[in-house]
């Protein structure tokens, strides 16, 4: 079968990787590239389509990201987004400048039915626009099928050489049509047969392993969370025994959790699986730390510290394979946006890692996608829907300084949560759960006592991408038999509060 890809040039928009996941979703695979991707590489790649996306930049600011004229004479369809009808007036000599309105939010937008890119979209659609520049000129070849009352091209075409461009943004749910729209271009304009599934994305991710690997050997960060083992089993499943799985217990794992990840994975895996125990030497560096950002790092770098002793043992090691997926990437500001938590798996890094590569199969994908890779590979379901954990674990749930005691404290109370959810059948329909001990501690009375312990809040969520998220509205019984639990069975522990924002302005995590 032939080999189907749509390509995203990235010109620094939000949405790119929005975009890619729309395009996969409608069937088709789909990869961000640069915008400066040389012609080459795209050749190579022979691309059913290209889509370039929006961008914070003036097409004609000096400095402005831009891309060879020669694309446009390749033969392949493009699609142009925001930023990205703006570029293709440019190169091609029509002319943008500053709008007289900027357009912001929902618009409703009247597009020509006649094109193949409204095919069968209302005559009037609510799309979402986010623009300061428009089109004043259209370039030769090209006509108008789409306006606004203020934005006379919201889109155009030049059918013959298959140039396609929106002002709105497509891939983002508050286009009401976005998806249809996107699969007019895939199908209609690209002529994409729509093939692709998730099952696709674990062949080749499976058999480009192999060839990147090759006879190398390769070392897993297993953590027991859904990305770390999909991202281990993708690796086994290319290389074998070549992968050595480690499981760090940093002693802050989940109760009874380490053993978990250990029995499944020396069962039902044919890896290298080696446990070690550094529970005292996390502590240690983190005795009287509390600033959030130091914790991540030391605990992110003692991780990596573990492992390449770990790698010594077992001799040359070339590749570190790590669960980061797309979220993860974004959040620790290596894109375009601004560091909100550095990720265990990204930003925590120190520099000089002892190992040659880091291989992330699922850089590209959000979590829902890496679910769908899991069940394809195999995967036990408890497994894939275990609920995620982060890598730095309870220590960023433990607001302030990190202790064992701490730490025992908040094992136990979050498995107290984790069962009295899971045995109200709502494990399923909350993406995460789990308990933070803050630094808080209140007065309270037990059996004509005063207390003086610590107050613990309980977080849950839902979400499909864990970019935003709702707090989970989890039935007041629920609650009360939770925190009647919590406050009889735990020690030190007189007070607990629901946390009920969501994401934004909160994150899931507490640090
Ligand atoms: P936040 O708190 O940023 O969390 O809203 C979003 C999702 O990411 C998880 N998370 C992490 N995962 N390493 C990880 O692998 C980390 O350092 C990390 N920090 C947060 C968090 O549990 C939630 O699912």
């Amino acid at each position: 079968m032939e080999k189907e890809i749509v390509l995203v040039l990235d010109f620094g928009g939000q949405y790119n990787q929005l975009i890619a996941r729309r395009v996969r979703e409608c069937g088709v695979y789909c990869e961000v590239l640069p915008y400066n991707t040389s012609l080459e590489r795209i050749r190579s790649l022979a691309p059913k389509g290209i889509i370039f996306t929006g961008g914070p930049a003036s097409v004609y600011a000096e400095d402005a990201p831009l891309c060879g004229k020669e694309i446009f004479d390749m033969g392949i369809p493009i699609l142009g987004i925001c930023y990205g009808i703006h570029l293709i007036t440019h190169l091609l000599g029509g002319r943008v400048t500053k709008a007289i309105v900027s357009e912001y939010g929902h618009k409703e937008v009247k597009v020509s039915s006649s094109s193949k890119l409204f095919k069968g979209i209302s005559d009037k659609s609510i799309c979402w626009m986010s623009h300061t520049d428009y089109i004043e000129a259209i370039p030769e070849g090209f006509e108008i099928t789409a306006s606004t009352d203020t934005c006379p091209v919201a889109a155009f075409e030049d059918k013959k050489r298959k140039l396609y461009g929106v002002q709105f943004h497509p891939e983002v749910v508050h286009t009401r049509e976005g998806t249809a729209i996107l699969k007019n271009f895939l199908y209609e304009v690209c002529g994409c047969s729509g093939e692709w599934k998730v099952s696709r994305f674990t062949e080749q991710t499976i058999a480009s392993l192999r060839e990147k690997i090759g006879d190398k050997k390769v070392l897993c960060a297993l953590s027991g969370g859904v990305d770390s083992s999909v991202s281990a089993v993708l690796v086994s499943k290319a290389v074998g025994k070549q992968l050595t799985c480690i499981l760090v217990d940093h002693g802050l794992l989940r109760k009874n959790e380490a053993d978990e990840v250990e029995e499944v994975f020396t069962r039902q895996y044919d890896v290298n699986f080696i446990r070690v125990n550094a529970q005292e030497r996390f502590y240690g560096r983190l005795a009287g730390i509390t600033d959030p950002e130091q914790k991540r790092k030391i605990i992110g770098e003692e991780f990596i510290r573990v492992f390449e002793e770990e790698a010594k043992k077992i001799g040359k090691v070339d590749y570190l394979v790590q669960g980061t997926i797309y979220p993860d990437v974004i959040e620790s500001g290596l894109g375009n946006s601004a560091v909100i938590k550095s990720h265990h798996n990204v930003g925590g890094l120190p520099e000089h890692v002892d190992f040659k590569e880091i291989i992330e199969p699922l850089r590209n994908l959000f979590k829902d996608e890496v679910r769908k890779v899991g069940l394809e590979l195999g995967m036990p379901e408890k497994m894939v829907y275990r609920q995620p954990f982060p890598g730095p674990g309870l220590g960023i749930r433990i607001i302030g300084e990190v202790t064992p005691d701490k730490v025992k404290l908040l094992q136990e109370v979050d498995y107290i949560f984790r069962q009295e959810i899971a045995s109200a059948g709502l494990d399923k329909a909350i993406s995460q759960y789990f308990a933070i001990l803050t630094n808080l501690r209140s007065v309270g009375v037990m059996g004509d006592e005063r207390t003086y312990d610590y107050t613990i809040a309980l977080r849950a969520v839902t979400t499909t991408d864990f970019m935003t998220a709702e707090y989970a509205q989890i039935p007041w019984e629920v609650l009360s038999r939770i925190s009647n639990r919590i406050v009889n069975e735990v020690k030190k522990v007189n007070r607990i509060c629901y946390d009920i924002t969501s994401k934004p302005p909160a994150t899931i995590e507490w640090e």
